[in-house]
């Protein structure tokens, strides 16, 4: 972070005194007025609903250029990522900063695959919920709960401690996933195996069964490691920025995630990839499209083209255009290339990008627009979708609350309000009211 030789000068038209404020310059995108001093210098706050220009920190992990369409994971682009690499090289990468050599990458899968268990007491808690509970409710729960296993690493200002916390929850995250959709549909939980990769071990424990093992298809597994390196991480999005916020309280990173966890379930952020399939399924067929947008443009209608649009991306998500072809390579080896759904989804997609009411308003396809038609041609319930959105932005949260933390310029979170209620009154005795 550099200073700018221009100056932010804040005026008033009542004349009263002008407030001169630095600006900053990043390595790339759009610079900062630190606005820090204003409130002591002329008692007033800023007003920024939904942070729609507000940068909340500083940060070097992740950058998203929203007019180019562009996504850095530590300035590497998505697209050689997600096509060389697999999804603990890019933890690794999210996590430090740099892509891992052989020999490191080699002592992090073995790190990452032996903590994967978790205690053989956390399966109690699943009794606890209902059988048909949502995935995202359990996680929250069982997130969470990791905290009480692991007093030996909650101190957030020991750098080990936070390394390990970070191994753990990379670690079982799939473990704790694949054991609530277990709990739903009634078959016993699968251990992991350090033999297999994160993304293998995971379609193992998801599908194996005592009495027949999951065969590993690496075309499959393969689309799960992709889905997952394109979901690690976004900047501040909402959930990002409500682990930060807990994380400035100094709560503990398991309490932390689980805030993360419960932000994520939103159907306006990481609920939209259920949303979508679900809306996909609503419409049904190709001929019911123009009605459907007809209610899209209805402002009387709540009806929102669900996987489509984003705060920061005004141009195609290069996460969506990945996750197309993704959906394409999956549905090839499962024979599934003429899938109703996926056809829908195309049709849709263009019928939109030729309509002046999407193109006006820059709404195009966003990452959950495909991503519920890979898992589910992977036999992921629709249900469990944000949960694996979930797993994949773990180490994203992970890394992000470990800056945070290390940020000497951190303090606890706490925004102001213009507050428009009722100024000082008494309260009069009930019989008065
Ligand atoms: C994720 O932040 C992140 O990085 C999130 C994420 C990540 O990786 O962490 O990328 C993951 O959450 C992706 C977004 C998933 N959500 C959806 O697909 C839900 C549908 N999308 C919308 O709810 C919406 O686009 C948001 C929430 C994603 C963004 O909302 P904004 O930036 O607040 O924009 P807005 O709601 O002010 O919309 C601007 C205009 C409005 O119309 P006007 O009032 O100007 O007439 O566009 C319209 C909106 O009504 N609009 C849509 C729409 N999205 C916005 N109209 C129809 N369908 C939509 N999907």
């Amino acid at each position: 972070m550099t200073n700018s030789d221009t100056k932010a000068i804040l005026t008033f038209s009542d004349g009263s005194a002008p407030l001169e404020m630095p600006i900053y310059k990043g390595t790339v995108g759009p610079d900062v007025i630190d606005i820090r001093k204003l409130y002591a210098a002329t008692g007033m706050f800023t007003y920024d609903p939904g942070f729609m220009s507000t940068a909340a920190c500083n940060s070097a992990i992740t950058y998203i250029d929203g007019d180019k369409g562009e996504l850095l994971y530590r300035g590497y682009p998505i697209e050689e990522l997600a096509n060389q690499g697999d999804f603990l090289e890019s933890c690794y990468l999210l996590l430090n900063g740099e892509l891992p050599d052989a020999a490191q990458k080699l002592e992090f899968d073995y790190t990452v695959s032996r903590h994967t268990m978790v205690h053989e007491q956390m399966q109690f808690f699943f009794r606890g919920f209902r059988r048909d509970a949502h995935p995202m409710s359990v996680l929250v729960g069982t997130v969470g709960a990791l905290a009480s296993f692991y007093h030996d690493s909650l101190d957030i200002n020991d750098p080990r401690h936070r390394e390990v916390s970070a191994i753990r929850l990379i670690a079982k995250m799939p473990t704790l996933v694949a054991m609530a959709y277990k709990y739903s549909i009634g078959q016993p939980f699968v251990y992991p195996k350090n033999n297999l990769s994160y993304s293998a071990n995971f379609m193992h424990m998801m599908f194996s069964t005592p009495c027949e093992e999951y065969k590993v298809n690496d075309v499959l597994v393969r689309a799960l490691d992709r889905i997952l390196i394109l979901h690690a991480d976004h900047e501040q999005n909402a959930s990002t920025s409500t682990v930060r916020l807990a994380g400035s309280s100094g709560a503990n990173p398991f309490a932390c995630i689980a805030a993360g966890i419960a932000c994520l379930w939103g159907p306006a952020h990481g609920g939209a990839n259920e949303a979508a399939l679900s809306m996909l399924e609503s419409i049904g067929s190709v001929d019911n499209i123009p009605e459907f947008i007809r209610q899209v443009k209805d402002k009387n209608s709540s009806v929102k083209l669900m996987g489509f649009g984003h705060r920061v991306y005004k141009n195609y998500d290069p996460r969506a255009k990945l996750m197309r072809e993704t959906c394409y390579e999956v549905l090839a080896e499962l024979g599934l290339e003429n899938d109703p759904l996926f056809k829908l989804a195309m049709a849709l997609e263009k019928i939109a990008l030729e309509d002046e009411y999407f193109v006006s308003r820059k709404l195009y396809p966003n990452v959950d627009f495909y991503s519920g038609i890979v898992q589910r041609a992977l036999g992921i319930p629709t249900a469990l979708f944000t949960g694996i959105f979930a797993m994949a932005r773990t180490i994203g949260w992970v890394a992000q609350w470990k800056e945070m933390i290390s940020d000497p310029e951190q303090k606890i979170g706490r925004p102001r309000q213009l507050f428009i209620g009722e100024k000082t009154r008494s309260v009069k005795p009930i019989e008065q009211r």
